[in-house]
């Protein structure tokens, strides 16, 4: 197999890191695969030292956002093994992403290579606690150096690797949710699909609203009507009304298109248990409620991977679900994906991606 050229650091950060107190994202490993698009192609993938980059500051990045990035997650088995998650479905989708902002497509073949070398490269900083992980984000930043509105002609992919624990210090603990009335993720005909730094910029003013009144995280409406439910803070989301689970669609492309979701609906496919990918609206979920109806509601994601909500409060009114601890449902779907991740499950769906 193909092995890109490395170049070493000097010396490892390994021994900085504490173990013992890891937490989402704030430790890195020593090196990055990188590769460079320029004259209409990419080229040079390589591994490098993880460390600071010369940047102009006309990168066209810092002004405009045209960049994407994945998240994507290597485990560490009992057998001292690592693998990869579903880390196909991962790169597809960073192409899309790639699409909705200008961005050339990146050679899949080329990244899962590199990916699978860096975490190779990297496998002594892959934590072995349950629960941890080795968070993977790939990212593409435009890299032309101009103030004029339009797309770079040159780009970077990174593929940075961290450390991490649980994405919420509390785990599996349910999530208090705000309902934001006039603030949206996105809309209709712009870049929701995508998972790109802008999506998330627009969510902080409304999550520091929400946090603010108490409350973990906001429950997004769809733009136009605010109506609709769209997402949960960085999550898709579920409903588990009498028995069966609802889910937006992606239709609207307002929504991405999460790999964890995709995996809850295979996963509960598999089950028998009936998957809506429907519109619910937050009139719906109040009335299921007062009905007896709504048994569960969850986000999904990467980082968190199954995440219970205890509470969702809306205008004046609020619902307590589940006696505010995690449902059924939520904790199948997490000991079924995490069980798949650590080897203690079979995995029919070819998920797992061995990488040594
Ligand atoms: C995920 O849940 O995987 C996310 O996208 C969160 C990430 C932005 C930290």
């Amino acid at each position: 197999m193909e092995s890109f050229p490395v170049t070493r650091i000097a010396e490892s950060r390994k021994g900085q890191i504490d173990y013992n107190n890891l937490r989402f994202g704030v430790y890195f490993t020593d090196h990055i695969f990188v590769m460079d698009y320029s004259e209409g192609r990419w080229h040079s993938p390589r591994i490098e030292p993880n460390g600071p980059m010369a940047i102009s500051p006309a990168n066209m990045t810092f002004h405009y956002g045209q960049a994407v990035f994945e998240g994507q997650k290597a485990f560490r088995r009992p057998d001292g093994s690592i693998v990869l998650f579903r880390p196909d479905a991962h790169v597809a989708r960073l192409n899309r992403s790639c699409r909705a902002l200008c961005i050339p497509d990146v050679p899949e073949d080329t990244v899962l290579q590199g990916i699978r070398q860096v975490v190779e490269l990297e496998r002594e900083f892959v934590p072995s606690t349950r629960g941890h992980s080795l968070y993977i984000r790939p990212f593409v930043i435009a890299m032309d150096n101009l103030l004029g509105v339009q797309s770079s002609q040159s780009f970077r992919l990174i593929v940075l690797l961290s450390p991490v624990a649980n994405y919420y210090p509390e785990g599996l603990k349910p999530v208090r949710l705000h309902v934001a009335q006039h603030h949206s993720r996105a809309a209709r005909g712009g870049l929701g699909m995508a998972k790109t730094p802008a999506n998330y910029a627009a969510s902080l003013l409304p999550a520091k609203r929400a946090k603010e009144k108490g409350y973990t995280q906001v429950l997004w409406l769809d733009a136009t009507e605010h109506k609709y439910v769209e997402e949960v803070g960085t999550m898709n989301i579920f409903f588990k009304i009498n028995d069966e689970l609802y889910t937006p669609p992606l239709d609207g492309d307002t929504i991405l298109s999460g790999i964890t979701r995709m995996s809850v609906i295979e996963l509960c496919r598999s089950w028998g248990v009936p998957v809506h990918e429907q519109r619910v609206s937050i009139q719906r979920l109040f009335e299921s409620f007062q009905a007896g109806e709504l048994q569960e509601v969850f986000g999904t994601g990467t980082a968190a991977v199954v995440s219970p909500v205890g509470e969702i409060h809306y205008n004046n009114d609020s619902m307590s679900l589940n006696g505010e601890s995690i449902g059924p449902m939520a904790q199948r779907l997490y000991d079924a994906i995490t069980g798949i991740q650590y080897g203690d499950e079979a995995d029919p769906f070819g998920w797992i991606h061995p990488v040594c």
